[in-house]
């Protein structure tokens, strides 16, 4: 059974309030054997042909991922299987650094091995990297404190908490045989595309009703069994904040258009994906932990992009008050 079908299970089970103790770290999606990986030369530009944060210099095809029944063990193999475990389910595994009700596997999809699910070996050979979030080079862990302040709206582990180190020994084990700097096939969110018509929050508000309500709640609050999400929220105060990656329209429609509905990737049309990812991101969140006191000042510094609708009023609603 692929792990997808076998979640869906899972969480049907949940939902019916059956104990489903075995929601496993992938395995059977992929093959094990490993593929030749081929490189071509970066094409040298304003980077020095060095990839830049989200910006493939080069495409990189066929890699496999190592099975989950190969972590070895010992010491290395303990460090992680922790950071799997802290991917898959942050809230029980590092509480203290979690402000909302997600987990990184939610966005990063089967555990991060998952293309164009921003996977972890798409991602730790192209840091330390330069960010224009941030305006400097980021290290791998800085990246993922970023992870940690926006996308779980909570407060990350310093530099060399064993929470990072978890992670990223996670995340190196998951990439051995991908070349250093190389922009993988299937890295990041496949969100290189653009809508026929501009978005649009009716239509989204339709394509959200048919395709997306079910699991994620009428009103994108998800669903909880027993004190804990089966199924993530969408917007409001337990969903990624406005700092978010996920709360740009591109990244939200190149991963909504890859993965969502969840088990039919790939089903929405270009518009729609785009549609229903305004209509996702025209609510509210919490709030941009670098707020400055003022909306217009908050989105001229941080949000100054036709991909935030951070500060601006959709459906008439001023958008970036905050949610609790
Ligand atoms: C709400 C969804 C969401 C959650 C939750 C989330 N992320 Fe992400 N993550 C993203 C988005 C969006 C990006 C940006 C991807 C891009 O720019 O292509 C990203 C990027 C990353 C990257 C860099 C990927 C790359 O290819 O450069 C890493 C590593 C990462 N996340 C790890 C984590 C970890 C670890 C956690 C949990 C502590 C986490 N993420 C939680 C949405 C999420
Ligand atoms: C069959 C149930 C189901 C349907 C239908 C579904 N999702 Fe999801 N969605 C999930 C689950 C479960 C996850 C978390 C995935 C994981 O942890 O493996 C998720 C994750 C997400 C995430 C990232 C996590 C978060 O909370 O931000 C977004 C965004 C999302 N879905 C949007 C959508 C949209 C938009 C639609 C409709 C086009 C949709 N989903 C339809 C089950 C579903």
């Amino acid at each position: 059974m692929n792990r997808t079908v076998l979640r869906l299970a899972c969480i049907a089970a949940s939902l019916a309030l059956v104990a489903c103790e075995d929601i496993r770290p992938p395995r059977s999606a992929y093959k094990h054997d490993r593929v030749e990986v081929e490189r071509e030369p970066p094409t040298a530009g304003a980077t020095g042909g060095v990839p830049q944060d989200g910006q493939p210099a080069a495409k990189t095809a066929g890699f496999v991922p190592p099975d989950h029944d190969d972590i070895p063990e010992g010491p290395f193999g303990d460090m992680v299987r922790r950071g799997r475990d802290i991917f898959v389910d942050t809230g029980t595994h590092a509480p203290e650094f979690v402000g909302n009700g997600l987990s990184c596997g939610n966005c990063h999809i089967d555990a991060g091995l998952l293309p164009d699910s921003a996977p972890l070996w798409g991602a730790w050979g192209r840091y330390p990297a330069y960010r224009s979030k941030n305006q400097h080079v980021n290290n791998f862990q800085e990246r993922l404190q970023g992870c940690f302040r926006y996308s779980m709206d909570g407060t990350p582990p310093e530099q060399g908490d064993e929470v990072l180190v978890a992670l990223e020994t996670y995340a190196f084990w998951m990439a051995q045989g991908v070349p250093v700097g190389a922009a993988m096939e299937g890295a990041g969110y496949a969100k290189d595309f653009e809508p026929p018509e501009p978005p649009d929050y009716a239509r989204g508000e339709q394509v959200y009703a048919e395709n997306c309500a079910l699991c994620h709640g009428g009103n994108g609050e998800g669903q909880q069994v027993a004190g804990k999400y089966v199924f993530p929220p969408l917007w409001g105060g337990d969903s990624f904040n406005w700092g978010a990656g996920m709360h740009q329209l591109d990244n939200a429609a190149g991963f909504i258009k890859a993965n969502m509905p969840l088990g039919r990737g790939n089903t929405l049309s270009d518009q729609q994906a785009w549609d229903v990812a305004m209509y996702m991101n025209a609510h509210e969140r919490p709030q941009d932990p670098r707020y400055t006191g003022d909306l217009a000042e908050t989105r001229a510094k941080f949000h100054d992009s036709p991909h935030s609708l951070y500060g601006l009023e959709v459906d008439g609603r001023l958008l970036g008050q905050g949610a609790q």
